[in-house]
């Protein structure tokens, strides 16, 4: 007998065994309405079996997709209004965790036969089953991740893993979100099983099923069951429960609610009974579902992610093109960098640099990366050779012979840059594209040496490249669609994230960047403490204080960019970032503080001890009498990039509002719960107001206060208008 039902094909066969196979509506099974719909038949029928006269042997749930099952449906719950927690909470229990329920009560075992990918929701399902057996290939993760979108495992994959694993094995995983190889989960005990083929799968769990026609019982549901590792008298868990909340806090600054009620349910779970620890669980589900974190995430770490992958900002005519030989022009530290990320995507890559001392010394960059990884067990040595063995050093350009894409990385200075470029254009393949990797040079102004403008554009890594998932593209005026389309492409060949902005002093994100060091410097030359300043930095969320990363970035760095746009007449004009500029040029001409690589800047770096703020800084700078609400000192760190991007966005910097949110979260380091700069002016809340409006009341506060640098751009009011947001 098969039949299909709302997307699950339901067979049973001669042995009495069901196999549930399903096979949603769209690309992926999703806990949408139409799961809801089956599963509010599926346990029905096969308590119904029991009673038939074949009886009921077991069960199987399998999937016809390439992964097992994929979550939650994120559009769904992004959509979910504020105010809607209590309707929320009744879905949960009676659409979600009933079911469930119901499958793991049958008196017969259950097996779920794990494909593919079984994340979030997906893994939830495989919980609530008896045994759970993982087809072993590259593309199979088990996990669950939902504290990376703002919510928590609310279909029991709290409750569950803690009663499965223990508090203490389960917590990192629920706080951190983290995937893990068929062999990781089978090591940490979330599955039973593993099978070396997909076709295995059912039959061995019918065989596993026919072998253990007792095991239908869930550990939790046993008399007697204790939480593995004890209950909450555990010292280990009272330990790993007290510490936890303070360093989750350290991470998340308090300002992401998902981890601390994941927390709380944990504790919970090994306080109460089992069936109210479920109840609690969907409470946690339902708030975190209405929080404009999860929203904001979900908002940009997903849908616009997901939209720029899939070539949003591409032009769409252009034919789909493949880079098969690279030319980098500088074996430094960015060129080192791509190499390696083009020779790790199987192009032929050649490395120059004034001699070949030089360009085999960034080459030696890519063995030492290998190494890290043979060493972790990541890559063989076979890798390593193939790897190198697509590396070419050398110091003579006529290497670069037949390159359909060179990259220009040598140091910043116009007047090298257009020499590299004349040296090496004349090797590029017919319709080859030359790149820059420039960070704060015009391209328009870099392309006038070039043979070809058309050809010409700006393609800026970040550093270090093999880790920053971030290129952020530009296009000069002259550049052309084609161009811009195989410069998209090569950016997903090496399996990054591409934005496309438009030419303008410092792109989009270091002119944005610049701004968040900017403040810090005024914060600073005001008066305030610099513990304070870098302090409230990381409470906004940013991975670190804005003088601590001037010091990392280097005040050399900056003083000489600044020359660099005096002589080419564009000073200035860079996010306004004249107070930093002149702090740090006074701190190199005076004291020699160039930042943490040139001796010392903001801080003083004693060898093996943590960096301490330079105390002549104090004296420089410190006003003790200068007193400022602390929420002004993070809105104003906050509010000036948030500004930036908005008028990046409104001079066409920025050529959408998901390039925005996307380049601030991967390039620049906005914390993940804002979705992002622009995503920020959405989800602003203020004086009882939600949105653009809220924001541009707080933007005419602090310009009052500080400076008209904080005005609302044009482009918010205009939204205002419209009664639009920047979606
Ligand atoms: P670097 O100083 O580490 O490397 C520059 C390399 O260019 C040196 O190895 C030098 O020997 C080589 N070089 C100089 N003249 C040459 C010539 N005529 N032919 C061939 N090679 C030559 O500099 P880095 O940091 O790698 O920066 C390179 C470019 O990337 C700059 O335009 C910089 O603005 C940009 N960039 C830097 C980032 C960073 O974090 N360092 C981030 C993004 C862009």
């Amino acid at each position: 007998m098969s039949d299909k039902i709302h997307g699950f094909i339901y067979e049973k066969d001669s042995d009495a065994i069901v196999t549930i196979t399903m096979d949603m509506d769209g690309p992926v099974n999703a806990m949408n309405g139409q799961y809801r719909e089956a599963m509010a038949v599926i346990p029905g029928m096969l308590e119904a079996e029991l009673e038939s006269e074949q009886g009921l042997k077991g069960v199987v749930l399998a999937s016809a997709k390439g992964t097992f099952f994929a979550g939650g449906d994120l559009k769904e719950l992004s959509s979910v209004p504020k105010g809607a927690e209590e309707g929320q909470f009744r879905m949960i229990e009676d659409k979600i965790k009933a079911p469930l329920r119901r499958l793991e009560k049958l008196p017969v075992p259950v097996v779920a036969a794990i494909n593919g990918a079984a994340l979030g929701g997906g893994f939830e399902i495989c919980l609530a089953c008896n045994h759970r057996i993982v087809a072993n290939h590259s593309r199979a993760q088990i996990g669950l991740p939902e504290v990376t979108l703002g919510l928590l495992p609310g279909g029991g994959g709290v409750v569950r893993s803690i009663h499965l694993l223990g508090l203490e094995k389960a917590l990192p995983f629920l706080l951190e979100g983290k995937r893990m190889s068929p062999q990781q989960a089978l090591d940490v005990g979330f599955v039973d099983a593993l099978t070396d083929m997909v076709e295995k799968l059912v039959p061995a769990a019918k065989a596993w099923i026919k072998a253990n026609p007792e095991a239908c019982v869930q550990p939790w549901d046993m008399k007697g069951h204790k939480i593995p590792g004890g209950d909450v008298w555990n010292p280990k868990v009272v330990n790993t429960l007290a510490v936890a909340p303070a360093v989750n806090f350290r991470k998340t600054r308090g300002l992401l609610p998902a981890p601390e009620r994941i927390l709380a349910v944990a504790a919970d779970t090994v306080t109460v009974d089992f069936e109210s620890a479920l109840r609690i669980e969907s409470r946690g589900l339902a708030y975190l579902i209405t929080t404009p974190q999860a929203k904001n995430i979900i908002t940009s770490s997903f849908f616009q992610l997901n939209k720029i992958n899939s070539g949003a900002s591409r032009p769409a005519d252009a034919e789909p093109s493949k880079v098969s030989k690279v030319g980098i022009l500088g074996a430094g530290m960015m060129g080192q960098g791509i190499a390696f990320a083009a020779a790790r995507a199987g192009i032929e890559a050649v490395l120059i640099d004034t001699t070949d001392e030089a360009a085999e010394k960034g080459k030696a960059y890519s063995a030492r990366l290998m190494d890290k990884q043979i060493k972790a067990g990541r890559k063989t040595e076979a890798d390593k050779s193939a790897l190198l063995g697509r590396i070419k050093a050398s110091a003579d350009y006529a290497s670069l012979q037949g390159c359909d894409l060179i990259v220009e990385a040598v140091f910043e200075n116009v007047d090298l840059k257009a020499k590299v470029t004349v040296e090496a254009q004349q090797y590029l393949s017919e319709g080859g594209v030359f790149a820059t990797n420039t960070s704060t040079l015009p391209i328009n102004l870099l392309s006038e040496v070039a043979e070809r403008p058309e050809n010409y554009i700006g393609i800026h890594f970040f550093s270090p490249v093999e880790k920053m998932p971030l290129i952020e593209i530009i296009c000069g005026q002259q550049t052309s669609d084609s161009t811009l389309a195989k410069a998209f492409d090569f950016a997903r060949q090496l399996r990054k994230t591409p934005i496309v902005v438009n030419d303008s002093l410092g792109f989009f994100t270091s002119r944005v960047f610049g701004t968040f060091m900017d403040e810090g410097a005024r914060l600073l030359v005001e008066g305030l403490d610099p513990v304070l300043i870098d302090a409230l930095g990381k409470q906004v969320g940013m991975p670190v204080g804005p003088l601590a990363v001037q010091d990392e970035v280097s005040q050399e760095l900056t003083r000489k960019v600044s020359e660099t746009h005096r002589q080419l007449g564009v000073f200035c004009s860079l996010g306004d970032n004249s107070c930093n500029t002149e702090v740090s040029e006074k701190l190199i001409a005076e004291f020699g503080r160039g930042g943490r690589h040139h001796g010392g800047g903001y801080y003083e770096y004693p060898e093996g001890a943590p960096k301490k703020i330079w105390p002549k800084l104090y004296e420089l700078y410190h006003k003790p009498e200068v007193e400022m609400p602390h929420q002004d000192i993070k809105d104003r760190i906050l509010f000036r990039q948030v500004v930036e991007s908005l008028k990046c966005l409104q001079e066409g910097v920025l050529r959408s509002v998901a390039d925005g949110n996307v380049g601030s979260l991967l390039g620049i380091g906005a914390p993940t719960w804002t979705g992002g700069f622009l995503q920020v002016v959405n989800t602003y809340e203020y004086n009882g107001k939600t949105g653009p409006e809220a924001f541009a009341d707080r933007c005419d506060e602090l310009a009052g206060r500080y400076g008209e640098r904080f005005a609302a751009p044009e482009i918010v009011r205009q939204k205002l208008e419209a009664g639009e947001s920047f979606a």
